[in-house]
């Protein structure tokens, strides 16, 4: 089957799931309204195929990858909705739909991402109870590091703070590591943790993430440049507008794409034996590249 494919029958599932499970916890309130629109708004679930394919390689159960799965997709979707704030990145469209703030006010897009941020430790806290304290433990506290002052949130912070500056390649990146790196880290490496394997075995789950990560972000820079809102749902060409310090704006499409290869080529050489064991993961990151398309 072509990954395509794939990814959209995993997120068929995974949706219908998370749609469940977000009624259950969820009322009527406009908060809970707010909530549930900014994360079941027709997202792409690519960390939640992420969580799945790990999941079969640390072999964890579906259902345990499917809490993980919707605990990083609260996380993500709080990320979303506050990145398109005003004071952000100002952008009123996300996925083809008035992005939150838009479609409720400013005060309750602020506060339903505090709450699906909240929601994402209720569940990794609140499941997994026939797994070890330790490993629960290690997960959350994992998750609390990819996303606070050094990963997701100190990413953005720089996103905002790198605007209009002229800087090195290794500042963007690093930025890129944490704003989006960081949740794909913890998307491919939670079955791992979970699962309690070697050190070895979680250092390289949590690579894999990260090169996904990394690849995933400088395409969503070229997406932003070269996308259609049909395409993308989301405004193009807000980059250039925001002047963001984007890797396409410094060094360009074909420096960008080398970039990516080398780094792919770099992770298959440092990971032969656990790559040959599992191809479809560079199938994989070849599909994060080409997504453009
Ligand atoms: C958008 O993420 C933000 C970035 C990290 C580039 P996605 O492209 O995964 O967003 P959805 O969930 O599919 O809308
Ligand atoms: C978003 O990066 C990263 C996070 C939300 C953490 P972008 O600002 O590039 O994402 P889009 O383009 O708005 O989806
Ligand atoms: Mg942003
Ligand atoms: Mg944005
Ligand atoms: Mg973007």
């Amino acid at each position: 089957m072509n990954l395509n494919t794939l990814i959209n029958a995993n997120k068929r599932k995974f949706d219908i799931k998370f749609k469940k499970l977000l009624k259950n916890k969820l009322d009527k309130s406009s908060l809970s309204n707010a909530m549930f629109y900014g994360s079941m708004n027709g997202g792409k679930r690519i960390r939640p195929f992420l969580v799945m394919e790990s999941a079969k390689i640390a072999k964890i159960s579906s259902n345990d990858a499917f809490i993980i799965a919707s605990c990083i997709e609260c996380i993500h979707s709080y990320s979303l909705i506050h990145d398109d704030l005003p004071s952000m990145d100002d952008d009123d469209y996300r996925r083809g739909k008035l992005s939150t703030h838009k479609k409720f006010n400013e005060a309750t897009a602020i506060l339903a991402g505090d709450a699906l941020h909240d929601l994402a430790f209720e569940l990794i806290s609140g499941n997994f109870k026939n797994k070890n304290v330790i490993s629960r433990l290690n997960l959350i506290n994992y998750l609390s590091l990819c996303i606070g002052h050094k990963g997701l949130a100190l990413g953005q912070a720089l996103d905002l703070e790198y605007e209009n500056k002229k800087l090195s390649k290794n500042k963007i990146l690093d930025m890129y590591s944490r704003k989006t790196g960081k949740l794909f880290e913890f998307s491919f490496s939670a079955p791992f943790i979970l699962k309690d394997k070697s050190k070895i075995d979680i250092q390289f789950a949590k690579d894999y993430g990260m090169l996904f990560g990394l690849i995933f972000q400088i395409i969503d820079d070229l997406i932003d440049e070269i996308g259609t809102f049909k395409k993308i749902g989301k405004t193009p060409g807000k980059d250039v507008e925001q002047g963001k310090s984007t890797l396409l704006k410094l060094i360009g499409e074909k420096q960008v794409t080398d970039l990516c290869n080398n780094k792919i080529n770099t992770f298959i050489k440092k990971y032969k034996n656990k790559i040959s064991q599992n191809p479809i993961l560079i199938k994989m990151l070849e599909f994060g590249m080409d997504r453009l398309n």
